[in-house]
């Protein structure tokens, strides 16, 4: 028999929320909250672009930070380097960063300051 366009809908609504738990996963193994809906795809780019231009110290810190249980929160490379991007475009000198955890936003901003830039971090003190 087939079955509606609202019927349709449903099963597929019922499919997406089957695959949801796979999918935070894999988003949580990664570590990253992409907007793409492939993780075939954002991996591929990872691999590709992002982290063979990505500094070693990064790599260091990113790969402790994934052994991380929060590790969720972390910046991940891709928006890393672009936040790196809009620092330079913008010649910024001075920023200021709330929320730091284990540093990987505070660092890629770090490394794409010059040499005379300022950097205010806070985090609210963890109990
Ligand atoms: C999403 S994480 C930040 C990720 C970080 N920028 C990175 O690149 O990995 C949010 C951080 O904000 C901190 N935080 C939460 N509330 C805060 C507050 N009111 N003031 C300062 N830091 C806060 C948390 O402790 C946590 O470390």
């Amino acid at each position: 028999m087939a079955s509606t366009a609202v019927q349709q809908t449903e099963m597929k609504a019922e499919t997406t929320k089957a695959e949801e738990p796979a999918k935070v996963a894999r988003h949580q193994e990664v570590g990253h909250k992409s907007l793409l809906q492939s993780d075939a795809l954002y991996q591929y780019i990872l691999e590709t672009s992002v982290y063979p231009r990505e500094p070693e110290p990064l790599k260091e810190l990113r790969e402790v930070t994934a052994k991380h249980p929060w590790n969720l929160m972390t910046t991940s490379a891709d928006e890393g380097q672009f936040l790196g991007l809009l620092l330079k475009l913008i010649n910024a000198k001075n920023t200021m960063e709330i929320g730091v955890y284990t540093g990987y936003s505070l660092l890629s901003t770090a490394l794409a300051l010059p040499d005379d830039g300022k950097i205010l971090a806070m985090n609210r003190a963890i109990i």
